[in-house]
Parts: structure tokens; sequence; C-alpha cells
């Protein structure tokens, strides 16, 4: 296995930016039309001035039936999501964990499935991204593992990329639930080399943040407010633990004080759990609703009850706050949601076919 060293690879990843931005201009021909079609549900009347829902740039030169010609005969997506109903069937939390796996990916050098690669056994080698802090709870890579050895077989082949079928069993997982899918995931993104921690620590936005740095760090992925609210609402699904909200509860301005933006009883109730260990595991989506994707979260942000200080951020910008408000409504959430998970799987993504490669094995590098 083989991750670039630090210089060669900045080069490396400028000419894929570079590159990547020249095919995301000139190759949006499958695309257009398939934006239009999939988004013009999730639009709602007055979603503001700042939504590039239209712009194909945001896609990347992906499409759909991808690999009907290099894996001819193979039902490429119904493979995936077999094996990833199976374990979303035996595992309720598996939509939760790739959900964000899906995300930390796209948001550290594009959706490249540089969140698999596994450190190298080289002495001295730089850190990988999941060796990152925000990424020690990521899990679910057992599942890419599997899905991805069951298509070298079934393809004769190394033709699907780890990074598209993040992208698929991520759809999977969370439509596991409505036992259909939620939204269409067009495929062709070509695996990265490179993987290193510091890149995890300087792209993913931090629970502490405030609305205008969650904008700016959705903002450098050409990702919207509106996109910043409806991906926020994947915090519909899963769980945390006390650690994380410790100083919003305990000690929010270095006074022993709690952050005034949380509901006082609900500040109550988790403080009476964290007393005990901060290890104590949270439900983001209070009271049982944390295994069910829908627009739950949004009520209870509005009841001033979002666990992290980014979720509580979204209330603090007028624009946002409005977003919010309609996406307690499940149906315009989920087309909300449809629309920007497309939108974040196309983000700096590698398509061209001297960029990146299609990994053998997705924890290492060909
Ligand atoms: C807006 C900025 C965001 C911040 C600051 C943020 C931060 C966090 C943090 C701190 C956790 C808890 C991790 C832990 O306890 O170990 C978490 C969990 C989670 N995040 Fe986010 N997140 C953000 C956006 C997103 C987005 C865009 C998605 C997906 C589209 C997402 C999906 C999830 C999921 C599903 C979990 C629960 C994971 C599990 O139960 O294993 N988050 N997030």
């Amino acid at each position: 296995m083989r991750i670039e060293s630090t210089s060669p690879s900045l080069v490396t990843f400028s000419l894929f930016v570079l590159v990547g931005t020249l095919s995301i201009e000139f190759c949006n021909g499958d695309l257009g039309s398939f934006a239009s079609s999939v988004m013009k549900p999730g639009k709602a009347k007055g979603q503001g001035k700042d939504h590039k829902e239209d712009d194909p740039k945001n896609l990347g030169g992906l499409k759909m039936k991808f690999y009907e010609s290099s894996c001819p005969n193979v039902d490429v997506e119904k493979i995936v999501e077999t094996i990833t109903w199976k374990h979303a069937g035996a595992n309720p939390s598996l939509g939760a964990k790739l959900l964000r796996m899906h995300f930390h990916d796209c948001f550290v050098r594009g959706c490249d499935a540089s969140i698999l690669l596994d450190p190298s056994t080289k002495k001295d080698s730089p850190q990988v991204e999941k060796q990152s802090p925000p990424n020690l709870s990521v899990s679910g890579y057992e599942v890419i593992d599997e899905i991805k050895t069951r298509l070298e077989k079934e393809c004769r082949a190394t033709v699907v990329s780890c990074a598209d079928i993040i992208a698929l069993a991520t759809r999977d997982a969370v439509s596991f639930q409505f036992q259909k899918r939620m939204w269409e995931v067009p495929l062709g993104r070509r695996d990265g080399r490179i993987s290193r921690a510091s890149d995890a620590l300087d792209n993913l936005p931090s629970p502490s943040s405030n609305f205008q740095i969650l904008r700016d760090a959705f903002a450098a992925k050409n990702l919207d407010t509106r996109d910043l609210v409806a991906l926020s609402g994947a915090h519909t699904l899963g769980v945390t633990q006390c650690g994380m909200i410790a100083t919003r509860l305990f000690n929010f301005t270095g006074r022993g004080d709690t952050d005034p933006s949380i509901q006082p009883a609900y500040a109550n109730t988790l403080k009476a759990k964290c007393r005990g260990s901060f290890g104590t595991v949270l439900e983001m989506d209070p009271d049982g609703n944390s295994k069910f994707f829908d627009s739950h979260y949004y009520k209870i942000l509005n009841q001033k009850k979002g666990i992290f200080e980014s979720d509580a951020a979204l209330l603090t910008d007028s624009f946002s706050a409005s977003i919010v408000k309609e996406f307690e409504d499940d149906t315009k959430f989920f087309a909300a949601f449809a629309t920007s998970m497309v939108k974040l799987g196309g983000t700096n993504v590698l398509t061209g076919k001297n960029e990146g490669e299609i990994r053998r094995q997705c924890r290492f590098v060909n």
C-alpha cells in the first residue's frame, strides 16, 4: 500500500482540483436533465436567493447507469442495496454510520473514498483521515468491504469505485426504513490516492461552529444555506456522547454556566444524564426518535433542543431559521434532503480517466 507523501500530493491535489474543475465545467451533459428531474420536487416556494440547486456544476460529471457497459448484465445498484439492507435490518444505526462516513469523505478531498484508506505500515508515515479525531467514531467500514468484494467477483474486474459504493450504500441504508430509494445516485466517482488526518481537521466543521463558520465551510464545497440546513437534518439519526457537549452544558463561558440557547428544562435533563459520565450516549434527536429518518430534528431544533451549538446556530440567521421552519414538514424535508445529498455526493469528485484510480481493495491504494 502507498499513501503519497506531503509535497508531491499537494501538487497532485492541485492538479486534481484544476482538472476536476475543468471536467465539471464541460461534462455536465447527462446531468443537466437528471438534475432538473430529481431536483424539481425539492423546490419549495420562497426557497431563497442563494440556492444553486439547478447548477449542474455541483454534480461534477457523474451520470446514471455508469456501470452498464463496464459491468454488463450485473445490477450493481441492486447488489449494493441487497447487502446494505441485510446489514441495516440487523443494525438500525447503519444509516447514521454511513451518512456520517459519506459526509466526512466528501468534505475532505471530495467524495473519493479517502476516508477508507488504512494507515501505511511504513515507519513515520503521516496519519490517515480515519485516524483524525473527528473520524474516530466513524464506523461501517466492513459493510463497504463486503460490497466491494462482492462487486469485484460479479463484475469479474475492478470497475466499481469505493467512492461510488459509499454513496450508494449511504442512500440505501437511509432508505431501508422506507423500503424504497429515497434519492438517485449518479455514479462515476474515482478513488483518491491520498489520505491525510490533517485534511479532516482542516475541512470538517466543529460542533461548536457558529452560523457564519458553517455557512463558509459549506460554501467552500459549493453547498449553500439551504443545503446546510437540509444536510444538518441528518442529525435526526444517530448518537453522540456527553463529552461532545460537556462545555455547552457545564462551562459554556468558563464560569460554570450553560449555553443559554438550550431550552433550560432540556439542559437539566442532559446535565442529569451527563453528570455520571461524559461517555454516556445521547440521542441527537431525543426520546427514541434517533432511529427514524424524519423531520423531527427540525421540530426539536425549534424547541431549542438541538444537541450541538452547530445545530442551534441554524436558528441564528433569519433565512436559515425560515428553512428550519419549512422543513418541519416531512415532504419538504425529504425532497430537499434528496437534492442536497446529490449535491454533496458530487463534491470535488474525480471523474477523468487520469484522475485517481479504481481501487482493488477499499482500504489500500492499488
Ligand atoms: C453542519 C455541520 C456538522 C457538524 C458540526 C457535525 C458534527 C457532528 C458531531 C460532533 C457528531 C457526533 C460524533 C460523535 O459523537 O462521535 C455528529 C454525528 C453525526 N453526524 Fe454530524 N455534523 C455536521 C453535519 C452533518 C452532515 C452534513 C451529516 C450528513 C449528511 C451528518 C451526519 C451525522 C450523523 C448521521 C451523526 C450520527 C453518527 C452516529 O450515530 O454514528 N452531520 N455530527
